[in-house]
């Protein structure tokens, strides 16, 4: 039987055997996702319940000749489906290179005023003193090997800012690098004779993960339409994405749904992620593709992402969140560029399986096959029922109407 063929128990039991999890997050997994109450309770402001999702896995996603095991956590039917399509095809096509860069999240000191050149001149001669105090604000990410690495300052219209890259380890860096920049703007106000404007990392001057692959076109052949067709017809969607930003935006959404999925198994911060993204997605001033495609001279597809990924591995919620840690173990992620470059491979497998989709059967046919199951519950089948309506429903319109009748058939034989 294929993967996603068996049940979760025996899907974790498969992973448990292949040495890819352990025992005891199998058993976490296995149990009810919930967190402690009293994690909850002090996690965040009024708590007042927990919501859950469930978590899937992409298998062997082909990444820097490493197969990885990618947790997501999504409510969306098709998205760990397509993520796995997207990562057999750049399987049995040697895979997908990813490089992430060097970890440095940027503090931003900024002063509002009327005297530009008395500040930026007063701020560059306390150079010196602004790295001495970084690091006496924040004295163990420096014996961690980490700490404040470089220090810009730029005039804006009206404003000065001072702009802190500081490497924060295996962290995301949020809480190191805000009171880095706090430390340094106290500091700062005594020179400059007024106290900063603002003083916060910023979620968008991160450099992006780039990954890259290189199809054969016979790879991408769907049941109806030819692999070079569909390469023909994923290289011109790429295009359409670079001049109509409505498509854009659908074409990055896609990334985001196998990229922010991940995001947030592993704990980390989906909102800072998605807006890094959109950001840099727009930084040539206008909104662009993440991931674009191309045909090369021999025939074959090659495939580009591009995109800021402001993670981490340890520190922040994740270290709560026990499962956002059997996530973590469960792909590898011991260091921020390892989950950069799954990031980075996932969301361009998971465009592929978008724009393969479109360029061949249409994304309802897949979808809708998905949506079974979704209309089954909705219909309120429960247990073994959900199996039985959805495989009523696969090959007929699908309605939530369709989805009821089917349950009350199903209901009815079963008293009788
Ligand atoms: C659906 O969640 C995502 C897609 O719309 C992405 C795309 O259109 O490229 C299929």
């Amino acid at each position: 039987m294929k993967f996603y063929e068996l049940s979760p128990e025996e899907r974790r039991r498969q992973l448990v055997e292949a040495g890819l999890m352990t025992p005891a997050d199998a058993a976490l997994w296995a149990g009810t996702p919930g967190l402690d109450p009293a994690v909850a309770a002090h996690l965040i402001e009024n708590q007042i319940g927990q919501i859950a999702l469930p978590l899937g896995v992409v298998r062997d996603l082909p990444v820097n000749g490493r197969s990885v095991q990618v947790p997501l956590a999504t409510e969306e039917p098709s998205v760990v489906a397509a993520a796995n399509n997207g990562a057999r095809i750049a399987a049995l096509n040697g895979g997908v290179q990813a490089q992430a860069p060097a970890h440095l999240v940027v503090g931003e000191v900024v002063f509002a005023t009327a005297a530009p050149d008395r500040v930026v001149a007063l701020l560059a001669a306390h150079e010196a003193e602004i790295r001495a105090v970084a690091a006496a604000a924040h004295p163990s990410i420096v014996r961690r090997g980490g700490g404040l690495r470089t220090v810009t300052v730029t005039r804006l219209d009206g404003f000065v800012k001072l702009a802190l890259g500081v490497d924060s380890q295996a962290a995301m860096g949020a809480n190191i690098v805000n009171t880095i920049a706090e430390a340094v703007g106290h500091a700062a106000a005594a020179w400059v004779g007024e106290p900063p404007l603002v003083a916060i990392l910023t979620n968008g001057d991160t450099e992006p993960t780039v990954a890259t692959v290189t199809l054969a076109p016979d790879t991408l052949a769907t049941r109806n339409v030819a692999g070079a067709e569909i390469a023909r017809r994923i290289a011109q969607l790429s295009r359409l994405a670079t001049v109509d930003v409505a498509r854009a935006v659908t074409h990055n959404k896609g990334i985001m749904n196998g990229v922010g999925a991940a995001v947030l198994a592993t704990g980390n911060d989906w909102r800072a992620v998605a807006a890094g993204a959109h950001a840099f997605a727009a930084a040539s001033g206008r909104y662009q593709p993440l991931a674009t495609w191309h045909l090369q001279e021999d025939g074959r597809l090659a495939g580009r992402i591009a995109l800021p990924l402001q993670v981490g591995v340890v520190g922040g919620a994740m270290s709560a969140l026990p499962s956002a840690q059997a996530a973590l173990r469960l792909g590898g992620f011991d260091s921020v560029a390892a989950l950069q470059q799954a990031l980075a491979a996932l969301g361009l497998v998971q465009n592929l399986a978008a724009l393969r989709a479109l360029a061949g059967p249409g994304i309802q046919a897949g979808h809708m096959a998905l949506q079974a199951n979704s209309l089954a519950i909705a219909a309120g089948a429960t247990g073994d029922e959900i199996a039985v309506v959805a495989a009523t429903l696969r090959g007929t319109a699908m309605s939530l109407a369709a989805a009821q009748q089917a349950l009350a058939a199903l209901r009815k034989d079963e008293q009788q």
